[in-house]
């Protein structure tokens, strides 16, 4: 029987609400195939700053990095959203990539046929889309120095700063090739080298990684391109790499394949060790909904998948993984609903009931 520490990072907004339905899911994955999930749970981001001042305590760190995963909700909200404030709920999310070395998100974007009338995009321009975005997750913009406010000829001016290291850039090439392997054997990579040294670096290093992967096929974009061919031809996509911020502005564009950004789960993992996992961490992208929060009608498959992407990089069960995206398969199968899914004017369920849903079909061994 195997056992596993799981830290539960609920956050702001949605964040408690789905968190604890995938809290629900991995018990019945526990008791399905017998496995021992040891849950701790803390605060982070506004509810941390609430508590303590800081958008994460060094103890919730080392808390972190003591567990086999990490499961995160969301983090943010207007009551912290003051430009000016000087901690941030979002520097709670900022740290645990950095200082876990989580390097590389994995954000998998794979409509549900029967979701394709919740998109705005036409079905059959959706038909075979199943693409998986790896973004680099601990350099480039969110993290380059400097970052900070200037006084310009008595007048407010400021500095960001695009970083990047070509052992940065190579990791992220070699998994995106090594995962393409697994799929349809295609990567794309992103970048803006006509204007970005960084990105000229970026397109430099994975010229040099591709030929160790003669069979993998391969294509370069300019990002403004690449965000329109996500929408024109998404289906020609298979793995896509690309940096830090390009990666968040279009897993955003992505996930609109899908009908709802409620639906997407995010991975994000670092080093693995020999037996192939390691730790990750966990968070659907949806991120935390203050419109909708304190409701129960958030959509929570997005945390669902999430378990899956937990059990499958950071605990190597993939037959448990997969009974996860069953569940969820045939809930939707089913008919149903979360209202971000539902046609307008028809039922839905909310987020228990959703959950509930799943997890008996988790149960029944669907
Ligand atoms: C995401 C989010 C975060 C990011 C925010 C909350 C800092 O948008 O995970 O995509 O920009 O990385
Ligand atoms: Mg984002």
């Amino acid at each position: 029987m195997a056992s596993f520490d799981i830290l539960v990072l609920p956050g702001d907004g949605i964040g408690p609400e789905v968190t604890s339905e995938g809290v629900r899911a991995l018990e019945a994955i526990g008791e399905r195939f017998e496995h021992v999930f040891n849950f701790s749970e803390d605060i982070v981001g506004g509810a941390a700053i609430d508590a303590h001042g800081e958008a994460i305590r060094d103890e919730t760190i080392e808390a972190a990095k003591a567990s086999d995963a990490v499961l995160f909700g969301a983090v943010g909200g207007p009551k912290w959203s003051d430009p000016n404030a000087p901690v941030r709920p979002e520097q709670g999310l900022l740290r645990l990539r950095l200082e876990l070395g989580l390097w590389a998100n994995l954000r998998p974007v794979k409509p549900d046929p029967e979701l394709s009338s919740a998109s705005a995009l036409k079905p059959e321009i959706l038909e075979g889309v199943d693409m998986l975005f790896i973004r680099e997750l601990t350099s480039g913009a969110y993290f380059g120095k400097p970052q900070e406010r200037r006084v310009v000829d008595g007048k407010r001016a400021a500095v960001d700063t695009i970083y990047y290291h070509e052992d940065e850039v190579a990791r992220i090439a070699h998994l995106g090739f090594r995962l393409a392997r697994q799929r349809r054997n295609k990567v794309t990579s992103v970048d803006k080298a006509n204007v970005l040294e960084s990105s000229r670096l970026w397109r430099e290093i994975v010229d040099e990684v591709r030929p160790e992967y003669p069979d993998v096929e391969f294509e370069t974009l300019l990002v403004d391109a690449a965000a329109m061919h996500l929408l024109r031809r998404p289906s020609d996509f298979d793995v896509v790499i690309s940096t830090n911020m390009f990666g968040d502005i279009l897993t955003d564009e992505a996930s609109m394949l899908t009908g709802s950004l409620g639906m997407l789960p995010s991975a994000s993992v670092g080093d693995f060790g020999d037996n192939g996992t390691g730790l990750g961490m966990y968070e659907p992208i949806h991120g935390s909904a203050p419109d909708i929060a304190g409701q129960g009608i958030a959509n929570p498959l997005g945390m669902i998948l999430c378990v899956a992407e937990l059990l499958r990089f950071s605990c190597g069960l993939e037959d448990e993984a997969q009974a996860i995206e069953a569940a969820v398969a045939s809930a939707i199968a089913d008919g149903l609903r979360t209202a971000d899914l539902a046609a307008p004017g028809d039922p839905s369920l909310g987020t228990i009931e959703m959950a509930d849903e799943v997890i008996r079909r988790i149960g029944e061994r669907v």
